[in-house]
């Protein structure tokens, strides 16, 4: 039985994740929404599958918070065997130009995507520690690449994802002595809001390849920058 912690999954891929898990009936899965009472989907699966799915009030950058939903993690199970560090935002294209970029834009930006995921990891680390083949995906985006980074605007979410990879490649090899592998995930452009209708891939498709990632994780892949189809990233 996988015991599985998901953040911002009221919507889009990691919504998707969560139908995706239940679907296999083994798992047990922790779902955070900033706003659990008008998450509908999430209440939904919850009422569906009785035990299976506790859904966690979760703003990412309210640390009181991070540590409430660790103590209701501690409640109910004795470890957690995967983490998909999953919300994140993408500010509006024209606060993100080179002409709209502001500090506020960069640091909002910065601690839900990249601080607040390392402060997860840091509340949940004990449960990780004892759990079966223990698993970090930290979702990161190609945007994050610096090999990839041709393009210009996107100021704040690229270096958001870029600083995420840095975050993962720290936290495995901080973490390989505990066995806990790490990686950052790219789920491809999926359609979501985030990604808008003509994306490529349907949040199934990513699910779908995402789990599959984790599923045959090990600890010799922890550092590495992997695609939602399994396929390394460059850096
Ligand atoms: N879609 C793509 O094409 C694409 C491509 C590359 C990478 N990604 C990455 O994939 C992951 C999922 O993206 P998505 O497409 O599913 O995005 P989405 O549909 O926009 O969903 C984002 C999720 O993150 C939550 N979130 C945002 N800010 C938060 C905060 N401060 N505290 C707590 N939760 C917060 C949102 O909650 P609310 O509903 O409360 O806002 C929502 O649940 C993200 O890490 C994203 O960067 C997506």
């Amino acid at each position: 039985m996988d015991r599985i912690f998901i953040t911002g999954a009221n919507r889009g891929i990691g919504l998707e994740l969560v139908r995706q898990y239940l679907g296999e009936d083994t798992s047990r899965i922790f779902a955070t929404a900033r706003q659990p009472q008008a998450a509908g989907e999430l209440q939904a699966l919850v009422a569906a599958h009785p035990g299976r799915l506790t859904l966690i009030p979760l703003e990412v950058t309210d640390e009181a918070a991070i540590a409430q939903a660790a103590q209701t993690v501690a409640g109910q199970v004795e470890a957690l065997d995967i983490l998909i560090n999953n919300a994140a935002m993408n500010p509006p294209e024209d606060t993100q130009t080179l002409d709209g970029i502001s500090v506020e834009t960069m640091l909002r930006t910065l601690h839900v995507n990249t601080a607040a995921p390392l402060m997860i990891v840091k509340e949940l680390l004990n449960w990780l520690r004892n759990g079966h083949n223990p698993r970090i995906i930290n979702i990161s985006s190609e945007m994050g690449s610096l090999a990839e980074r041709t393009y210009g605007a996107d100021y704040a979410y690229c270096a958001s994802k870029a600083a995420l990879n840095m975050v993962t490649r720290g936290l495995a090899a901080d973490l390989r002595r505990d066995k806990i592998t790490v990686i950052a995930l790219d789920p491809g452009w999926v359609q979501t809001d985030m990604g808008s209708p003509e994306a490529d891939l349907t949040p199934q498709e990513s699910a779908h390849g995402i789990r599959a990632v984790a599923e045959s994780l090990t600890l010799a892949q922890t550092g590495q920058f992997l695609r939602w189809d399994g396929q390394q990233n460059p850096w």
